[in-house]
């Protein structure tokens, strides 16, 4: 009989995507997926560091599967992600964990179907956890998530060392994939079926793709531009780009290439200079305001988002004051917001000035508050107008509801049927809410 697999998925689209990935090896050795981790003879988790709530999530996850073990000790527990790239947490799980098989790092998801055949052969734990990324393994099978979209990856790593964040720890320094293995990936998907991708990096700006036999460098607008030919290709999406160093060149291609969305993330982080140079962000709040007007003059109608931290260590009232202000004058379509978590290893760890939890948690509230505020005004605003919306499925909870995203990324619902799935329909927007548009199909 085929064993069986779920895998957990924490964190980011990177993660999601690595999940995909080790998804598509196993299926190709003959494994079978299952929705439900209770089914499945091997659980796999794949971890994020990004903040405590994450790691706690995950040591939650992994009390639950011991009962598991001890029923039946042929059940195979494989742990991987950010949280392994540090060694507190290795040896965490060795202390308190046995139960887990197998534990393998972000630089080497590759070797999960070799780790998990050792183990399944009685050769013991496996813990293979690279300390770097080693050359990028192009060509690893992927179990896509959705049908019609999909995630690609350009870049691995990250050289920012912003002072909050354990991701240049985790995933190490910038690695760019060559050019011509990212288009023929998304050649490959098209021909498959996929109508939307989404270019992923924790700094898409950085991206230096060495071009195959010659010594030219692409950069991302570049990249874009060679994707935007692609036929078949219906819209291009990527995520994250640092404002520091967003190009000229790439707001062109907004302008330029008609596959590329409207939309950006943009995460600012806060909008105190003061604060922005502690986390070491190489902006400040006039130069970030000045590339929002400059991409909403180019693009008009570009939506917006962005990552807001509060509490880093030292953010007074009058700091957070001005995030408060630069988020009304920038009016994103939506933000992502977080209390800021200490992070083991990283440069804030050590700042003294640590905002007590309690200004914290009222600042948080403060700013979702406003957050939400502008995201059911911008909504609110969309009513009456016909959006193009890739359908990606059906509603969970209700089966004649359908969703899908807009040019601009934003939700919507609608009654549809099963044949619009993967499909660009026009959608008259009929209602804004705070999170997504209500929308009767023309
Ligand atoms: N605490 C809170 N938020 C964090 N982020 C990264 N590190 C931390 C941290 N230590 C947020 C940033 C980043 C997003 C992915 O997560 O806003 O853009
Ligand atoms: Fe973390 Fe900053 Fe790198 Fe983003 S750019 S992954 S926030 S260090």
């Amino acid at each position: 009989m085929r064993k069986t697999f779920n895998i957990t998925t924490f964190g980011c689209q990177m993660n999601e995507h690595d999940s995909e990935i080790m998804a598509g090896m196993l299926i190709e050795e003959g494994y079978e997926q299952v929705d439900n981790r209770k089914d499945a003879d091997i659980a796999i988790i794949n971890t994020c560091s990004i903040r405590d709530n994450a790691d706690k999530r995950f040591f939650g996850t992994l009390g639950q599967l011991k009962r598991r073990k001890k029923e039946n000790p042929e059940f195979t527990v494989c742990v991987c992600g950010c949280m392994m790239q540090q060694q507190h947490v290795i040896d965490t799980i060795k202390a308190k964990y046995p139960w887990v098989d197998v534990i393998f790092g972000t630089h080497n998801i590759h070797k999960l179907p070799e780790l998990l055949a050792d183990v399944i052969a009685r050769k013991g734990k496996q813990i293979d956890v690279w300390p770097e990324g080693g050359e990028i393994v192009e060509g690893l099978p992927c179990e896509r998530l959705y049908k019609s979209k999909a995630l690609v990856n350009i870049m691995f790593g990250c050289n920012n060392f912003c002072t909050y964040c354990i991701v240049p720890y985790t995933r190490g320094r910038e690695r760019s994939r060559r050019p011509e293995e990212i288009v023929a990936e998304v050649k490959n998907l098209v021909a498959d079926g996929v109508r939307e991708i989404m270019l992923l990096g924790q700094n898409v700006n950085s991206y230096k793709g060495e071009k195959k036999d010659s010594d030219e460098i692409c950069d991302f607008a570049e990249l874009i531009y060679m994707l935007n030919e692609i036929e078949g290709l219906e819209r291009i999406r990527f995520m994250t780009s640092h404002p520091k160093d967003l190009s000229d060149r790439l707001i062109q291609a907004f302008v330029d290439c008609d596959k590329l969305c409207k939309n950006i993330h943009l995460p600012v982080q806060a909008g105190s200079s003061r604060i922005l140079k502690a986390m070491n962000r190489h902006y400040d709040r006039e130069k970030y305001l000045k590339l929002v007007e400059r991409l909403k003059a180019a693009v008009p109608g570009i939506t917006m988002s962005t990552d807001i931290i509060v509490g880093f260590p030292g953010e007074t009232e009058e700091d957070f004051e001005e995030t408060l202000d630069l988020i009304r004058q920038v009016e994103y379509d939506s933000a992502f917001t977080f209390l800021y978590s200490i992070r083991k290893g990283t440069p804030a760890e050590k700042m003294e000035n640590q905002i007590p939890e309690e200004v914290k948690h009222q600042r948080f509230d403060r700013l979702v508050e406003l957050v939400n505020s502008i995201s059911a005004k911008k909504n609110a605003a969309y009513v009456g107008r016909i959006e193009k919306v890739l359908v990606e499925g059906a509603s969970k909870t209700n089966s004649r509801t359908y969703t899908g995203r807009t040019d601009g990324f934003k939700l919507v619902n609608f009654k549809g049927t099963p044949d619009m799935v993967g499909k660009i329909v026009d959608v008259k927007i009929t209602e804004g809410k705070t999170f997504s548009l209500e929308g009767e199909v023309l």
